[in-house]
């Protein structure tokens, strides 16, 4: 029996609604029969699947970010806007696909303001550098009087798109990125990118550049440098990581939340040192903006893809375990709400995403899909710490022993709900819950528990069988004297809603 104490009085922070982003990248078919696609059956005048919009929409979605990714790093977004029968086709370096450039600047505001959602833009600082991201804010958010804001007044869009977040490059830190840069070499750049389109706008928020994930040999040093030089000038400081099984070891897989937890203490950690150096009121937040499970094991990597058209690229079919995964790493997002103000889940369609199409036919919910969607339905406005008293702990390979339960909670005062999110990490044991109702309603009744887990661990939804695994109702979890009783199945996501 484990008991998990929450009480409205201990809180983390503010829950940031940007925590629920995503991430639309060129990059296989995430825009090109994701998206957006001309001729299929539900595509609207613009040639966005409203099938995909519905889509979006149920997923609950608030911000995206876009153009990407390493496909930013070599992208001209001049290339993108104006008559599509004038936009030139490109070989995209990062992944050796020819971008075809029909959709670019103007459509992805367009979609974003359909499906409801705050576009985040990246600027190409691996080709290209101060003048073309200058360039692209003023075509962006001047109103006309400009040459870039009279341009795109004459390519269709009067009103400013009024785009508030910017990220000034994408992995500069990765070899693998066009136009891999040194930390100073980057630093430096960041600081007169920020210091120019703060001229243009200064109510930007940006995002600096941290590590591409939390094993680069750079990882820690990265930041403090570019820290060093852009504090003042920049608000987040990004973070990515992806994460998957290695060598079969599912138990240290399904604890994959640790590393992320770590990951975040140790970024947190070099901003707030970098502020003691700056001797600054400051307090820099976090933007983790690429996470998901990747099964990075299975791609060849961008040299062993042949140029090409646009087509398949890590269409990743989630299991049941991913989608363990992924509510745990949202639980640790939230976990950590008072300093990650943004994050996106990566990517949106097809290209390791929630979302799954059929050129020309079907949309469906990968399991991933349901994790992110309850978590960002039920998720209130404060989070609030919780506390595990006697539950049990599990081995694992890649962090020792760990508890088996990994949670968070948020409360709305104003409808005095509580909703728990809980992870049961074991592999082998179910775990019994209670739960002392918080706050005045000690005798409250209403309760909605949502589970994920199933008998096989590796189910999947496919076209065919797109409702394979769907999260369920569990009836018989109830409070009896002002505790809540649940069990938890092994290896399995929980939201458990109280009011
Ligand atoms: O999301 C896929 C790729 O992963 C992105 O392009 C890049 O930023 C990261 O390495």
């Amino acid at each position: 029996m484990a008991r998990l104490v929450v009480d409205p009085a201990f809180v983390v922070g503010a829950l940031d609604r940007r925590l629920f982003g995503s991430f639309v990248e060129h990059m296989g078919r995430c825009v090109y029969t994701g998206i957006y696609e001309p001729g299929h059956p539900t595509a609207d005048a613009d040639g966005f699947r409203q099938d995909v919009l519905a889509l979006v929409r149920e997923l609950g979605v608030t911000a995206i970010r876009y153009p990407g990714g390493n496909f930013v790093s070599n992208y001209d977004w001049e290339d993108g806007v104006g008559p599509k029968d004038a936009r030139p086709r490109r070989l995209d370096l990062a992944w050796r696909a020819i971008e075809p450039n029909q959709f670019g600047t103007d459509e992805f505001v367009a979609w974003s303001r359909k499906a409801g959602v705050q576009p985040i833009w990246a600027v190409n600082l691996g080709t290209r550098g101060i003048r073309e991201a200058v360039d692209l804010l003023e075509y962006c958010n001047l109103p006309a009087g400009t040459a870039f804001g009279d341009r795109r007044v004459a390519n269709g869009s009067p009103e400013p798109h009024d785009i508030r977040i910017w990220c000034l490059g994408n992995e500069m830190d990765g070899p693998w990125q066009i136009g891999h840069k040194t930390a100073e070499e980057y630093a430096r750049l960041a600081e007169e990118t920020a210091n120019a389109m703060r001229r243009v706008d200064p109510g930007l928020e940006l995002v600096a550049c941290g590590s591409s994930n939390a094993a680069m040999p750079t990882f820690g040093d990265w930041e403090r440098v570019v820290l060093e030089r852009t504090y003042d000038l920049v608000d987040h400081i990004s973070l990515h990581a992806y994460y998957e099984p290695h060598d079969g070891d599912q138990a240290s897989f399904l604890a994959a939340a640790e590393e992320m937890d770590r990951m975040i203490s140790a970024v947190i950690a070099t901003a707030d040192h970098v502020k003691a150096l700056m001797r600054s009121d400051k307090e820099l937040t976090l933007s983790f903006d690429e996470w998901n499970v990747w099964y990075q094991q299975h791609f060849p990597g961008e040299l062993g893809l042949p140029i090409r058209e646009v087509g398949p690229l890590i269409e990743d079919t989630y299991t049941v375990d991913d989608a363990v995964v992924v509510g745990s790493l949202l639980i640790t997002l939230l976990r950590h709400a008072d300093r990650v103000k943004i994050a996106c889940l990566a990517q949106l369609v097809n290209v390791i995403g929630p979302i799954r199409t059929e050129p020309g036919g079907r949309a469906w919910r990968q399991t991933i899909f349901y994790p992110f969607a309850l978590t960002a339905q039920y998720a209130g406005p404060t989070v609030l710490r919780t506390a595990i008293a006697g539950g049990p702990e599990i081995d694992t390979s890649a962090f020792g022993r760990i508890p088996a339960l990994w949670s968070t909670a948020t409360y709305d005062e104003n409808t005095g709900e509580t909703a728990i999110f809980v992870v049961n990490r074991s592999e082998t044991d179910k775990i019994d819950l209670e739960i002392p109702v918080p706050g005045p309603r000690l005798n409250q009744h209403s309760i909605r528990h949502l589970a994920l887990y199933d008998e096989d661990r590796s189910a999947v939804n496919t076209a065919d069988d797109p409702d394979r695994v769907q999260p369920r109702a569990v009836d018989d979890t109830e409070v009896v004297d002002g505790v809540c009783r649940a069990t938890l199945p092994p290896a399995s996501w929980h939201v458990i809603q109280l009011s």
